[in-house]
């Protein structure tokens, strides 16, 4: 059996939810329109989903000798991200519709694109797979912390839609990771490097021309500085303090590393403990 068919709730039009069902007209403005934050936030990662189309292609490219790989990442995983951007591109439009969304948009791919390279990925298939794992384990959590922090109903909607398909994809991309690693035989060592390396990344390039091209077009008279980049991830941070959920992060972390049930077990909660301390001094 081929590793895509075992995840049987993958519905054969390739997306789980639909755009078309989401209330729009439904949400309630009072509870999200002044928080600004969360404005600068929803805008970024709509941003950083729509592009996961660019990084799609190159994992195409890279996995092109392995029909399951390229059938999962062209017929479920590029739609499933754009979609996510589509989403929280019309949500935030619905909210902030004075926001001029796409010509921020514009700005930001130009100087995105050039970055979305195959030399950004790992040349061990392992390796990418791993690395690909963590970025889901980025957003799996990203978007858990947001679901129990947001009051407002459809944004909640939204945000557990795209948090349960992330961690979908964690586990898609955990299947191949084994799979390949049966033959790579990666080490600790290598995995624990390329895990760190691509958390640096993630945190740092997309984030910073996420927030750099937003800020640009909401106050034009500013020029971006890093500066503003601290505060914007201050401010995401002291919104995630108290619901971003450092066990699942621990978890999904340390499954990648060749481990026996009770080393990782007993490890959860120290690296969960450590994580809070990195993440959030
Ligand atoms: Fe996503
Ligand atoms: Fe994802």
């Amino acid at each position: 059996m081929g590793l895509v068919e075992d995840f049987e709730h993958v519905s054969a039009g390739g997306l789980h939810w639909k755009l078309e069902e989401i209330p729009f007209a439904r949400i309630d403005l009072g509870r999200v329109k002044d928080d600004a934050q969360l404005f600068a936030m929803l805008t970024c990662a709509s941003f950083v989903e729509i592009a996961s189309d660019l990084y799609g292609r190159n994992l195409v490219t890279h996995f092109a000798d392995n029909a399951d790989v390229v059938a999962w990442i062209s017929g479920h995983w590029q739609p499933e991200e754009v979609q996510h951007g589509r989403a929280l591109k019309a949500y935030v439009k619905a909210v902030w519709p004075d926001f001029p969304w796409a010509e921020a948009f514009d700005a930001f791919i130009q100087d995105y694109a050039p970055t979305a390279t195959q030399a950004h990925l790992e040349p061990r298939r392992a390796l990418e797979m791993a690395a690909r794992c963590m970025v889901e384990t980025g957003t799996a959590t990203f978007y858990t912390a947001l679901g129990a922090h947001c009051e407002e109903p459809v944004l909640r909607q939204i945000v557990l839609n795209i948090r349960n398909d992330e961690i979908r994809h964690y586990k898609h991309f955990y299947r191949f990771f084994k799979d390949y690693n049966a033959l790579e035989r990666q080490g600790n060592a290598a995995i624990a490097r390329t895990l760190v390396k691509r958390m640096a990344i993630t945190r740092n390039e997309d984030a910073y021309l996420a927030y750099k091209h937003f800020h640009a077009v909401r106050y034009p008279r500013e020029a971006f500085t890093d500066a503003h980049f601290q505060q914007y991830l201050e401010r995401g941070r002291r919104l995630a303090r108290r619901t971003y959920p450092f066990p699942m992060a621990a978890k999904m972390t340390l499954r990648l590393l060749n481990l026996n049930t009770r080393v990782r077990t007993a490890l959860t909660p120290a690296v969960a403990f450590l994580a809070r301390g990195i993440l959030m001094r």
